[in-house]
């Protein structure tokens, strides 16, 4: 009887015990997918993945990638087994963006993939370097090359100093930013301050630098002596004959090309009621471009270039029409050469078929085409306070697509293509009445330290 109690007590107590077994961890749930959190202790170079335990499992799988959709994963971050609800991702480069996700896992058993989580290193990514060649260099090595010409001030023409440097690096043309207009050089009636202009012109010819004469007669550089003259309108006239005579002539032979008249159509497509044309009448600018022509051809220079240069034509077609029925004129008579683009665009406009149809209009009359004041403003809404990277890249885009429109020229179109100054915070953009430019710009190629900006990397890509 006492065998039989102890062989049930046995027995009761292997029951209990395989009882025991079954309610042991021996699930047969589905493992859940885990919730990935956000990164943490993000640095330069890494940060701390984190996520929520799931019940029952025993350790994790991560993926980091740099793609959202994991096409490829960071070395060592390919199913990262872990174990808790953290791990370190380390070796990063700054200024990033990865991505990671996690599986949960239990024996054999792997959930499916948890939510994404984006994280972005800190840091600066380090800029791509622009391409350092040349302009000048890289143009001169076309098969149709033309002359890379930027705007001057005598005094950065200093031997050895930056802009010296740059100049001699980069650009085989200058034109005088203003001091090769009328007011600073005639100081009355006959007599005349030729210190700055001397300065430039020599300047080129000592090193093989072409330059062009900017600008004859415009209205907004017109001398106080002149804009109050009592004389006749006779006498105002041969003033002006004789101003154009005596400069003309004074650098025949060093000076290749002049802007004869500046800007003689408004914005309405007229011409401009200016005192030239109140004074000289509507022949004007036809006596202008005949005066330097004879002043030339007396001082034996058969080959000096006449242009007439204007802004805005691109975008408005009776102002471009208008100009252009001031060059077929001119042309009739044959004295002009060349027609002078401004060009001051912005990263928004004109748009590439439309400098293309008013360049192309001088094309068709065999004129040379000078694209001559050349910035492309990023800021003229006033909507930014730097330079972003995105208007950096619109702008380099516009530099681009003028260099590659001016290259397509055919060869005896081709003249210059002269940029309107070097650093952004010396361009006349910013802050400009004239133009009525709201705020801060960054309009040229080099920035105010001279470094190259992406768009000196347009104007060489625009030669490809
Ligand atoms: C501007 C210069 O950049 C300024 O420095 C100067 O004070 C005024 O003239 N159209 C022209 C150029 O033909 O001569 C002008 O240059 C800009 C507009």
């Amino acid at each position: 009887m006492k065998k039989i109690i102890v062989a049930f007590f046995m027995a009761f107590a292997l029951l209990n015990c395989s009882n025991d077994e079954t309610d042991s961890p021996e699930p047969n749930n589905t493992l859940a997918v885990p919730f990935a959190s956000a990164a943490s202790s993000t640095t330069d170079t890494s940060f701390q993945a984190n996520w929520v335990l799931v019940p029952d499992a025993e350790s994790y799988l991560i993926d980091v990638s740099i793609n959202n959709n994991f096409s490829e994963m960071l070395a060592g971050y390919n199913a990262l087994l872990v174990e808790g609800n953290t791990v370190a991702v380390t070796g990063l480069s700054q200024a990033v963006t990865y991505y990671y996700r996690v599986r949960a896992k239990r024996g054999t058993e792997i959930s499916n993939n948890s939510n994404v989580i984006t994280v972005k290193t800190t840091g600066v990514q380090p800029e791509e370097p622009e391409d350092p060649t040349f302009l000048k260099v890289k143009v001169n090595a076309l098969a149709n090359p033309f002359f890379v010409g930027v705007a001057v001030k005598s005094n950065q023409l200093t031997e050895g100093s930056a802009y010296d440097t740059v100049l001699k690096n980069e650009f085989s043309s200058i034109t005088a930013e203003y001091e090769m207009k009328m007011n600073p050089i005639s100081t009355g009636s006959g007599t005349y301050n030729w210190v700055a202009t001397d300065r430039i012109v020599k300047y080129g010819n000592d090193n093989g630098i072409n330059v062009h004469g900017h600008a004859l007669v415009w209205h907004n550089a017109v001398p106080d002596w002149l804009s109050s003259f009592s004389g006749t309108d006779e006498e105002f006239a041969l003033e002006v004959k004789k101003y154009i005579t005596d400069v003309v002539t004074r650098y025949a032979g060093k000076i290749k090309s002049w802007d004869v008249v500046n800007e003689a159509v408004n914005d309405g497509g007229n011409t401009r009621n200016t005192i030239f044309l109140q004074k000289m009448g509507a022949n004007y600018v036809k006596d202008c471009f005949q005066w330097a022509r004879d002043a030339a051809n007396a001082a034996g220079d058969t080959d000096l270039l006449l242009f007439y240069n204007d802004y805005g034509t691109s975008t408005n077609i009776p102002k471009q029409n208008e100009v252009f029925a001031i060059v077929d004129d001119l042309k009739a008579s044959n004295l002009i050469d060349g027609v002078g683009f401004q060009m001051h665009n912005t990263y928004l406009s004109p748009s590439k078929a439309q400098i293309e149809t008013d360049i192309n209009r001088a094309v068709a009359k065999d004129l040379k085409v000078h694209v001559s004041e050349l910035d492309i403003q990023v800021n003229q809404n006033n909507d930014i306070s730097f330079l972003t990277d995105e208007r950096s890249l619109a702008q380099k885009a516009k530099y681009k697509e003028i260099v590659s429109i001016y290259n397509a020229l055919p060869v005896e179109n081709k003249y210059a293509l002269t940029v309107w100054g070097f650093k952004d915070n010396e361009s006349w953009i910013p802050f400009s009445t004239d133009l009525n430019h709201p705020g801060d710009d960054w309009p040229l190629l080099y920035n105010n330290k001279f470094e190259l900006k992406k768009a000196h990397t347009g104007f060489l890509e625009g030669l490809d």
